[in-house]
């Protein structure tokens, strides 16, 4: 059906009869007082449909609520009620099988359910927005369509940290270089490094949860700003909308978007996580580490450089950190100088928070697929691992355990030990133990079975430490934790 059409319709059963007889172009929904419809570049700037259309789902829903408890108000009659729920349905399925047409001149999401609406159901169309105001409207929309999203994120971190646990669980012993500074620290297990990143994610559930928590009220009921005279029931909706109560200040209801901001801020640590491993990802599958490989399905080649495999899923991961960061700042900014209640600015944070969410999934999903199939290089690991002086601490902390020098002491015999290693370009165990005692006359042959990389790990067995065994038990724990399952 023609767009002509619609309107036309809408006007007829919704805007008054002189608007309709004037063949006034001025906008069908609320331009009752406009002689004139906006210019070309107000049209374009005031429209949102072109993104909040991802919005339907939620305003369909709202609006399913709002116009029952209506009904139940004695506001609107059972029939009006029974026409709206039937039109409404209409509508989702329209949207959803793609016959839906969206007009820019219907401006937002909420216009054109409603316009369509009228256009199937008439007269009755037009009573639903009693008690109601696109500010609570879209306050609600937005509100749902983040609850929602954190629903979908929830499962998707999980099975992360799920892909996180098993390889840490296979990779418990396998012995790899514990860098600070990215310099060769120490001996640590690739099980253990693994685990860690089980810990980041398990917090950023923990403060997507705790966004959910606090944004799970509903905002109508405010209606424009002020409430409404009507004898609505705001609980009433909040329950059928699964919100746990309604808000209590109409003014903070229609206003308030702190829940776009911690959403997208626990979006950006996530992310953050996600970068951070990204880059591990990607400097493990460098040539001068390979820890790590990618498969072909997880790699992309080089349209000159026939040899190459580039970790493109780990970069872009790394790189899609930027523009969840970026809508983090974007909300901020939009929101730090606006007065209550609602302004149209606030119709912004539509694009930044979509964006945001839609990189934050395909980061977690691309992450899973790669910590699934990365393939360790134990040898090459435990090489890098052993050199560089990595068992040194270990060689201080036998000094303070077997001959009680302090630690201080302990540090400096070490660094002489290990200044003397590298005058003659060998490990710290090749040095004789004659070429020890020059150093520390206590020194005995004890001291070589601490000298491996191997021993080093195993030794940490201290609360979270690197140990096999904690790795095997931290697992279990992991799962029990974070996945609530025994194994
Ligand atoms: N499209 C608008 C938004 O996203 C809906 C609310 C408009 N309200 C208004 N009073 N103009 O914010």
């Amino acid at each position: 059906m023609a767009r002509k059409n619609t309107t036309a319709r809408v006007l007829k059963a919704g805007a008054p009869k002189s608007s309709a007889n004037t063949k006034s172009r001025s906008n069908t929904m609320w331009g009752g007082r406009y002689k004139l419809g906006p210019a070309e570049i107000m049209e374009r700037i005031n429209a949102s449909i072109g993104f909040d259309r991802r919005l339907y789902a939620q305003d369909i829903a709202g609006s399913l609520a709002h116009a029952d408890m209506l009904v139940a108000q004695g506001i609107l009659t059972a029939k009006d009620g029974r026409a709206i729920r039937r039109g409404l349905i209409q509508v989702r399925g329209e949207i959803e099988s793609g016959r839906f047409k969206f007009s820019t001149k219907l401006e937002d999401i909420h216009f054109n359910v409603e316009a369509r609406l009228t256009e199937l159901i008439g007269a009755a169309g037009g009573r639903l927005h009693t008690a109601r105001s696109r500010n609570d409207q879209v306050a609600l929309d937005v509100r749902l369509w983040v609850r929602d999203t954190i629903d979908r994120l929830e499962p998707m971190l999980a099975d992360l940290q799920a892909a996180l646990i098993d390889r840490a669980e296979e990779y418990a012993a396998t012995i790899m270089p514990g860098f600070t500074h990215l310099q060769t620290a120490q001996p640590i297990t690739f099980g253990h490094h693994l685990l860690a990143y089980v810990e980041m994610f398990g917090r950023d559930r923990g403060r997507l949860a705790d966004c959910r928590a606090r944004l799970n009220e509903s905002p109508l009921g405010a209606a424009a700003l002020a409430g409404s005279p009507h004898p609505i029931d705001p609980r009433k909706t909040a329950k059928a909308l699964d919100f746990d109560r309604p808000m209590a200040n109409s003014l903070d209801a229609v206003s308030d978007r702190d829940y776009v901001v911690e959403f997208i801020a626990a979006a950006s640590l996530a992310a953050v996580h996600l970068s951070r491993l990204s880059e591990e990802i990607v400097i493990w599958c460098s040539a001068p580490f390979r820890f790590i490989a990618l498969s072909d399905a997880f790699t992309t080649g080089s349209s000159i450089m026939p040899q190459k495999r580039n970790p493109d899923a780990a970069e872009l991961t790394r790189g899609k950190t930027g523009r969840i960061v970026g809508a983090f700042v974007a909300l901020c900014t939009m929101l730090k100088g606006l007065p209550l209640t609602y302004g149209k600015d606030m119709q912004e944070d539509k694009e930044p928070l979509f964006d945001a969410a839609d990189s934050l999934e395909l980061g977690v999903a691309a992450m899973a697929g790669m910590v699934r199939d990365l393939k360790a290089n134990p040898e090459r690991m435990r090489a890098v691992a052993s050199a560089d002086y990595s068992v040194a601490t270990d060689l201080a902390d036998w000094l303070v355990r077997e001959i009680d020098l302090p630690f201080r002491q302990a540090h400096h015999v070490t660094g002489a030990l290990v200044g003397k290693a590298a005058d003659k370009g060998i490990d710290l165990d090749r040095l004789s133990l004659a070429e020890m005692q020059a150093v520390e006359p206590r020194i005995n042959r004890g001291v070589y079975r601490v000298l491996t990389v191997e021993a080093s790990v195993k030794a940490r067995k201290s609360l979270g430490g690197t140990a096999p065994a904690n790795v095997v038990r931290a697992v279990k724990e992991a799962r029990r934790r974070f996945l609530g399952r025994s194994r």
